[in-house]
């Protein structure tokens, strides 16, 4: 989804007199496959048991038919988008020429372990979080209510009801004393046992607490197994056509890079 059509959702739901004479100027979207791909499976009687939309049918049979697809759509974004968009942004930050030795050490690490767990590569799981440190694919601020009664944070005492948010943008960027030379891609500094805790703490890319995301396991393994594939035999370089622009560019919602295009070349490895 583009930047537009938010911009669109946003003044269609303020401002909907606005959002009518702007839709006399604009071209009507068309629909996009996914949401043609869910209406279609929301209408069709057949639904495999482990799916969610079996769920929602047995479960809450009053949800009416566009409930459920939006509900199905918002888990299709979740989870296709993001793993979509922070393998982009990684894969083009190894690809860069200053990290030419980032790629070496996780090729090692993967053809030295070929029988190893996905979860029994430390270098590959630091490799990623550093990813997700510098190009969280959902920068935005997550806002929470305070309970009615109040509370003190860190000092601060904010009154009930008010309504508080952070984001992974800064914090994965702010504290330098946990992440020195922060806007680096430095993915040795998940091995250091100094400062473990704290990395982790201020590690927001998934959020935290009772409403995180709950697709992280199914992510991590995700983006694992692809780069495992990738790297395990490939080496990646920046196209030499490739001059799209590959800063992070904020969707509302989520972080594309800004010309929604990266192209790299593929080298098998010589063994
Ligand atoms: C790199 C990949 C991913 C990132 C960075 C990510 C990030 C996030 C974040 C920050 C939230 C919290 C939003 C909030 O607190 O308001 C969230 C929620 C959620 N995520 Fe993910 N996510 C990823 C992958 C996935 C996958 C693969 C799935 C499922 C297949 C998924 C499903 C969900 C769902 C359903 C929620 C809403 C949870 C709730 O409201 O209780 N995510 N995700």
């Amino acid at each position: 989804m583009t930047n537009t059509a938010l911009v669109g959702r946003l003044v269609q739901h303020h401002w909907p007199a606005l959002a009518s004479i702007r839709s006399c100027f604009t071209p009507k979207p068309m629909m996009s496959l996914s949401h043609k791909f869910v209406l279609n499976r929301v209408s069709s009687s057949k639904t495999e048991e482990s799916a969610l939309l079996h769920k929602l049918r047995s479960k809450a049979n009053n949800i009416e038919e566009i409930q459920m697809a939006a509900e199905c759509m918002d888990h299709l974004a979740a989870g296709i988008d993001t793993t979509g968009d922070a393998l982009c942004f990684l894969m083009h930050e190894l690809s860069l020429p200053r990290s030419i030795s980032v790629q070496k050490r996780l090729h090692q690490e993967i053809i030295d372990n070929p029988n190893a767990k996905l979860d029994d590569l430390p270098y590959m799981d630091a490799v990623i979080k550093e990813g997700l440190r510098l190009f969280p694919p959902i920068p935005m601020s997550l806002p929470r209510y305070v309970p009615k009664e109040g509370r003190d944070i860190s000092g601060y005492s904010l009154p009930g009801n008010s309504i508080v948010s952070c984001q992974a943008y800064s914090m994965h960027l702010m504290d330098t004393s946990v992440f020195p030379n922060a806007s680096e891609f430095l993915p040795e500094r998940w091995l250091e046992k100094e400062g473990e805790a704290e990395r982790n703490r201020l590690f927001f890319a998934f959020a935290a607490g009772g409403r995180g995301c709950i697709g992280k396991n199914l992510a991590l393994v995700e983006m694992k197994t692809l780069l495992r594939d990738i790297y395990g035999r490939f080496t990646t370089k920046i196209a030499p056509e490739m001059s799209s622009d590959m800063s992070i560019d904020d969707q509302i919602i989520a972080s594309r890079p800004k010309d929604q295009k990266c192209l790299l070349t593929f080298q098998e490895v010589s063994v």
